[in-house]
């Protein structure tokens, strides 16, 4: 690199959205990259996200022992804090920019890493363009993370692995227990994923490699709850058990959530206006249990799914660390206002690298599971997404134990800098 391209000044870390087992690999990553280069001055960690930024709460990450260092990547759920807040466009409000200016300049901030989903990636992409826009020079990168896959324009996304390992590990677990005795039961079980039932879909994994749900239900078609508790019937008149894998965000055809059915108070949203979903599982199992005479259980994974690290796939971790270090790398190379993806290569075997997508891009979509991943019944996914995501969970992530039990990297001991 040429020294034209060279911007000495601090470079910023955020986690932003829902946490994933493995977003701190992506952290340990881009602070063990970012101390690789001269030019960087000091690396800093805000708390919890964009709203740590405005209220000026850096963090010096190299204060870190050595010790939760290394314990980083396998400590789960956003070490730095997440936040879920809707910036405005700047266009219309600009006084979160100019705070977020003001505390840039203040520490010479010129490189700027927002690791988050779908919706930190609109935040990303508003702080860069008011960056270019004042002048100021700051190269700005996304970084992905989401269970729910969703980010557009990357193979798949950092913690989609780890939660689908845990979806179709303990999907396995759950068939033993509900065959268990003489007569058939009901267990549904509800996983993360308000739009895209990527999630959702890793359940049959289990079914694929062993006994697993034997109905699946993405949001990406219409729940009928007729249609289900005819299924169900059928399959109890025969005497088996079932179990089916809902999405939180099943809807019916009239796009209403079913665990909004029967709700008495108005659901709870984010600044996004993303209602707070949950309990699809237990409205199901209520409307069945009225209709249905058989023993049922409602089980939601509910956040267990997103920190699950001592089940976390090796392979994600491991993409996790790589889109960090890759960031840094980008924005050390001159590089700015782009997401870190994943693409994967043609071939028999799983290889992947990393491109660099317009944030203006991974900002405005979502990317859904493609219908013909999904079985013609609407309850059940294809080999092609067993193929797309059995790689994802490949090998074993190790976690350092302590008195048999799992120990993990602690900050708080970090103070915000002046
Ligand atoms: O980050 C994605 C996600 O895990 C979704 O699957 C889920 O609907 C949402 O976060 C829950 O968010 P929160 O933790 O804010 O309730």
């Amino acid at each position: 690199m040429s020294d034209s391209c060279k911007l000495s000044g601090a470079c910023l870390i955020a986690q932003s959205g829902g946490p994933t087992p493995v977003i701190n690999a992506s952290l340990y990553g881009m602070i063990k990259q970012a101390n690789e280069y001269p030019e960087v001055t000091a690396v800093y960690g805000a708390m919890h996200g964009v709203t740590g930024i405005l209220r000026g709460e850096l963090l010096d990450m190299r204060q870190i022992t050595p010790k939760d260092m290394e314990l980083l990547p396998s400590t789960p759920s956003s070490a730095l804090g997440s936040c879920r807040y809707k910036i405005p466009e700047p266009e219309y409000d600009d006084t979160d920019f100019k705070r977020i200016l003001e505390i840039f300049k203040k520490h010479n901030i010129r490189y700027f890493f927002y690791n988050g989903g779908n919706d930190s990636m609109d935040t990303c992409n508003k702080i860069s363009r008011f960056m270019r826009n004042s002048g100021y020079e700051c190269r700005v990168i996304g970084v992905p993370k989401t269970i729910d896959n969703d980010i557009y324009g990357t193979d798949h996304c950092p913690g989609y692995g780890s939660a689908a390992k845990y979806v179709a590990t303990t999907m396995m677990e759950l068939y033993r227990d509900t065959i268990v005795y003489d007569y058939p039961q009901l267990l549904i079980v509800e996983i993360m994923g308000r739009n895209a039932g990527w999630l959702t879909g890793a359940s049959a994994l289990a079914s694929y490699y062993g006994k697993g749900p034997d109905l699946i239900y993405l949001p990406e078609v219409p729940f009928d709850v007729e249609d289900f508790i005819r299924t169900v019937e059928r399959r109890i008149k025969l005497g088996h058990s079932v179990i089916a894998a809902v999405s939180e965000g099943v809807r019916d055809k009239d796009g209403v959530f079913i665990s909004e059915y029967g709700a008495t108070d108005s659901p709870i949203r984010d600044t996004f206006g993303n209602i707070q979903l949950g309990g699809a599982s237990s409205t199901l199992k209520q409307i069945v249990g009225r209709r249905l005479k058989v023993k049922q259980r409602a089980v939601e994974f509910s956040t267990m799914q997103r920190c699950c690290a001592t089940r976390a796939s090796l392979t994600d971790r491991n993409e996790a660390e790589m889109v960090g270090r890759e960031a840094v790398k980008t924005a050390l190379s001159g590089k700015s206002d782009c997401l870190i993806g994943l693409k994967r290569l043609p071939g028999e075997t799983y290889h992947i690298e990393t491109e660099l997508i317009p944030l203006r891009e991974a900002a405005n979509f979502e990317k859904k599971v493609p219908l013909e991943w999904i079985g013609a019944d609407g309850r059940s996914v294809t080999k092609d997404f067993i193929d797309y995501v059995a790689p994802l969970i490949a090998g074993e992530a190790p976690v350092a134990y302590e008195n048999s039990l799992p120990v993990f990297a602690d900050l708080s001991y970090l103070k915000c800098v002046e």
